[in-house]
């Protein structure tokens, strides 16, 4: 599908985790195509990613899908008007196979690198979606890395009022999920599960209950589920992990419902200790708008809690699309927009940027 060469685009690389993902924009921030090669198939059956496997795979992909999006739109280097890459936080092996490819090509087409953080990603993907969307508002960032509450005041402003201290919100559903013998990513097979049992009846802990601060905590709620899991003769340790269709296939019996249950009621929690959560920080921030992103953003339930309480306290709630809540080059992209035409960020020479495992916005002093 060749376009108009006056079409000036961006290409955006984003390889920081276990999915291989490129997108094209054009300079008014609009997605020509957005495209993820994903690795689970490699993955799925250890239960998490092994970095090593992460980063091979990216070597051989990353290439083929480059090629694919610029053929598919006729694209060639000289109608790139910059390259965007995820620079931090992820695995660094992985991150270092996006950034070498995306200098190397920078180079050859002359045009400026930009490096993007993932976070900085996640935050400012809603705005791929919803184009009323404003600054300041109150986001989420809850993915398998990292679960960070985050005051966005504009580009490159951000305060970090709140974060895990222990597991991220998306492994904890991916360790559940392990936990009850199935594959990787956990998050979508607990959503389905738990979508089939009417009534949960398991009382979960909530983590930090009665504590001032705005952080948050899944350990001792997964350890209250292993328990559980224990209990119930529910429980798998190191056997093959199965997918949800495997599970669809058993029979009906109680043992399948003791694990909807399970399910359901951990995501009870979950969703509980979310809006619990944005409900405090509204007190102490009282921003107009919320949003919720990252990979768990796709959750139908925590999103559904989140819209209740917009509606209680008269926000707006804010999400992207499923297909933008998971790691996606779209949003690295859009990112990079904003800076490429901000005079305030000067860029350096991008042959000497470095990619990091850690992202500024992790970084930042958690003031309560
Ligand atoms: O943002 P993402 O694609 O990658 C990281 O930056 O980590 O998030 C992946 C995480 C995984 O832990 C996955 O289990 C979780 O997001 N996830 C979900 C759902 N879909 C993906 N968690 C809960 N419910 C979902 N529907
Ligand atoms: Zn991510």
């Amino acid at each position: 599908m060749p376009i108009a060469n006056s079409h000036k685009m961006i290409l955006a690389i984003e390889t920081s985790c276990d999915d291989s993902a490129v997108a094209l924009l054009d300079m008014q921030g609009n997605v020509l195509t957005s495209q993820i090669s994903s690795q689970t198939e490699l993955h799925e059956k250890y239960g998490g990613i092994v970095p090593e496997l992460a980063s091979r795979k990216h070597l051989t992909t990353l290439p083929l899908l480059i090629r694919y999006v610029l053929g598919e739109f006729d694209i060639r280097l000289q109608d790139l008007q910059a390259v965007a890459v995820t620079y931090a936080p992820g695995l660094i092996g992985s991150l270092l196979v996006g950034v070498s490819y995306a200098k190397s090509l920078a180079w050859l087409a002359g045009v400026p690198l930009i490096p993007v953080d993932h976070l900085e990603g996640h935050l400012l993907a809603p705005f791929l979606d919803h184009k009323d969307l404003r600054f300041p508002y109150m986001g989420l960032i809850a993915s398998g890395g990292h679960t960070h509450l985050v005051i966005a005041n504009g580009l490159n402003d951000y305060k970090l009022i709140g974060k895990t201290i222990d597991d991220a919100a998306g492994e904890a559903y991916d360790k559940v999920a392990k936990m009850l013998g199935f594959q990787y990513p956990g998050g979508p097979i607990i959503e389905k599960l738990a979508g089939e049992c009417e009534k949960p009846t398991i009382e979960f802990p909530i983590p930090l209950k009665g504590k001032k601060t705005l952080n948050f905590s899944f350990s001792g709620l997964k350890t209250a589920v292993r328990n559980k899991a224990i209990e119930g003769d529910l429980y798998v340790e190191k056997k093959e992990l199965i997918s949800y269709d495997d599970f669809a296939k058993w029979p009906e019996s109680d043992k399948k419902d003791r694990v909807r249950d399970i399910a359901a009621s951990f995501q009870q929690v979950v969703v509980k200790i979310i809006v619990q959560r944005f409900e405090k920080a509204l007190k102490q921030y009282p921003m107009k708008d919320i949003v919720l992103t990252g990979g768990v953003a796709s959750n139908t339930g925590i999103r559904e809690g989140l819209q209740a309480l917009a509606q209680k306290r008269q926000k707006r709630f804010f999400f992207p699309d499923s297909k933008n809540c998971t790691d996606n080059a779209a949003m690295i992209g859009y990112t990079a927009l904003q800076y490429f035409g901000d005079r305030r960020f000067i860029r350096e020479d991008h042959l000497r940027m470095n990619a990091s495992s850690k992202s500024p916005i992790g970084q930042l002093v958690v003031s309560t």
